[in-house]
């Protein structure tokens, strides 16, 4: 029997604790040796809960149990998860998490502990909730030199955009939805700010590029900005409002990694992207464009990711190295402003007076534009070309628009 230990009983821990108990069967047969599930870990008590009698609050239970091959962290954050994570690996244990901060954070770190204790520390559950992409990046795709990571990787902050996007809802009644669905971080903010994508990219730039990025390099702007206004402009366009986090490889070997809205056009696959969903585009050389789609964030869904590294973590008593990067640092970074692309600009003004400085610009409109409003797609520019340009107008919203 491998023995499991949770830390953590929150929405991510108790689907943990169903679908490890739930498909026991299932993961016997599939497996040929039992998982179970011995202590939960949680401050809080759950009476009613059918797990009740595994409840603990004391971690050195676990630590010292030597029957516990596998913790689960699902406590979230960087607190008591970071030592707790660092106990139990000290203590020759397996850990598997859904924590994309404390990766983001301390992932470098956490897996040198690993490799020196000879045991796991999976996190396929902290990139897309549901979705298998950690381990096609960094196995099925091993044979490219991937160059660029897109993705809608918030579920909560598409959840809002798709709303606002079809239904015309306001960002807070969109918002109050998704965290009664169980989607939003504790702290929401985590969300629409950006901070959880951020976080997400950067833990696939260090799997596809070999160096840890840091969540403070990562140049970070969430949904707050936009507005219903920006939404219908873009929809006149033929395009959608998207939180996108996006890594590239740059021909010198440093890494560009950012967060921002941006307007997809509807002939990409990412502008289908609604609701809960995450979706993320990897280019490698040799396959091209590849994309994962699924549930980013739930119960259940990220359950599914957690327990399936809980089997791998089982099934590989010994430690084979799963991942390993280097440790990073501002050498590794480029800043997203050299990176050219077309942008969208709202300000105050006219058709007139944006020709003269942007003279290619592609004037948008929609129903109700005030007149002194103006809304317009540039040429390719840098950020600091657009800026020069923009001189003396006053904007609105910038945002990006993907190629
Ligand atoms: N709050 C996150 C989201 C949960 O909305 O995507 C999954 O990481």
């Amino acid at each position: 029997m491998i023995q499991v230990a949770i830390l953590g009983f929150g929405t991510v821990g108790s689907g943990v604790a169903e679908v490890l108990t739930g498909h026991e069967e299932l993961i016997r047969r599939r497996t040929g040796q039992p998982y179970g599930i011995k202590y939960i870990l949680d401050v809080r008590d759950f009476p009613d809960s059918p797990f009740s009698s595994l409840l603990i609050n004391d971690f050195s239970v676990i630590e010292e149990d030597p029957e516990i091959q596998v913790v689960v962290e699902t406590i979230g954050g960087t607190g008591v998860a970071y030592d707790f994570t660092r106990r139990a690996l000290s203590a020759g244990k397996n850990v598997v998490t859904s924590n994309k901060e404390l990766v983001a954070c301390h992932g470098y770190e956490l897996l040198q502990l690993a490799k020196e204790h000879k045991v796991s520390y999976l996190f396929e559950a902290s990139v897309g909730g549901g979705i298998p992409v950690i381990h096609p990046l960094s196995q099925c795709l091993t044979a490219n030199e991937v160059t660029e990571i897109t993705g809608i990787l918030n579920g909560t902050t598409n959840y809002i955009l798709t709303r606002m996007i079809g239904e015309g809802l306001s960002f807070e009644a969109a918002l109050k939805e998704a965290q009664e669905n169980g989607y939003a971080e504790r702290d929401p903010s985590a969300d629409i700010d950006g901070d959880d994508a951020c976080r997400k990219i950067c833990i696939l730039a260090a799997v596809a590029f070999g160096r840890h990025v840091y969540p403070v390099q990562v140049p970070t702007d969430g949904i707050t900005d936009v507005t219903l206004p920006d939404v219908d402009y873009a929809d006149s366009a033929g395009k959608k409002i998207k939180l996108l986090g996006r890594c590239m490889k740059n021909q010198d070997g440093t890494v560009t990694a950012f967060v921002a809205p941006h307007l997809v056009d509807q002939s990409d696959p990412l502008a289908s992207v609604t609701d809960v969903f995450n979706a993320i585009k990897i280019h490698g050389d040799a396959v091209g464009d590849v994309m994962f789609y699924g549930a980013g964030a739930g119960k259940l869904p990220t359950a599914s990711a957690v327990v399936s590294d809980v089997i791998e973590a089982g099934e590989n008593a010994g430690g084979k190295i799963q991942y390993d990067w280097e440790d990073g640092g501002d050498d590794v970074m480029t800043p997203p402003d050299e990176l050219r692309s077309s942008w969208y600009v709202r300000s105050d003004g006219t058709a007139e007076s944006v020709h003269t400085t942007f003279p290619d610009a592609g004037i948008l409109a929609r129903h109700g534009q005030p007149d002194d409003e103006v809304a317009f797609l540039t040429g390719p520019m840098t950020r600091s070309e657009l800026e020069n340009s923009l001189n003396g107008m006053e904007c609105r919203s910038v945002f990006r628009v993907l190629d």
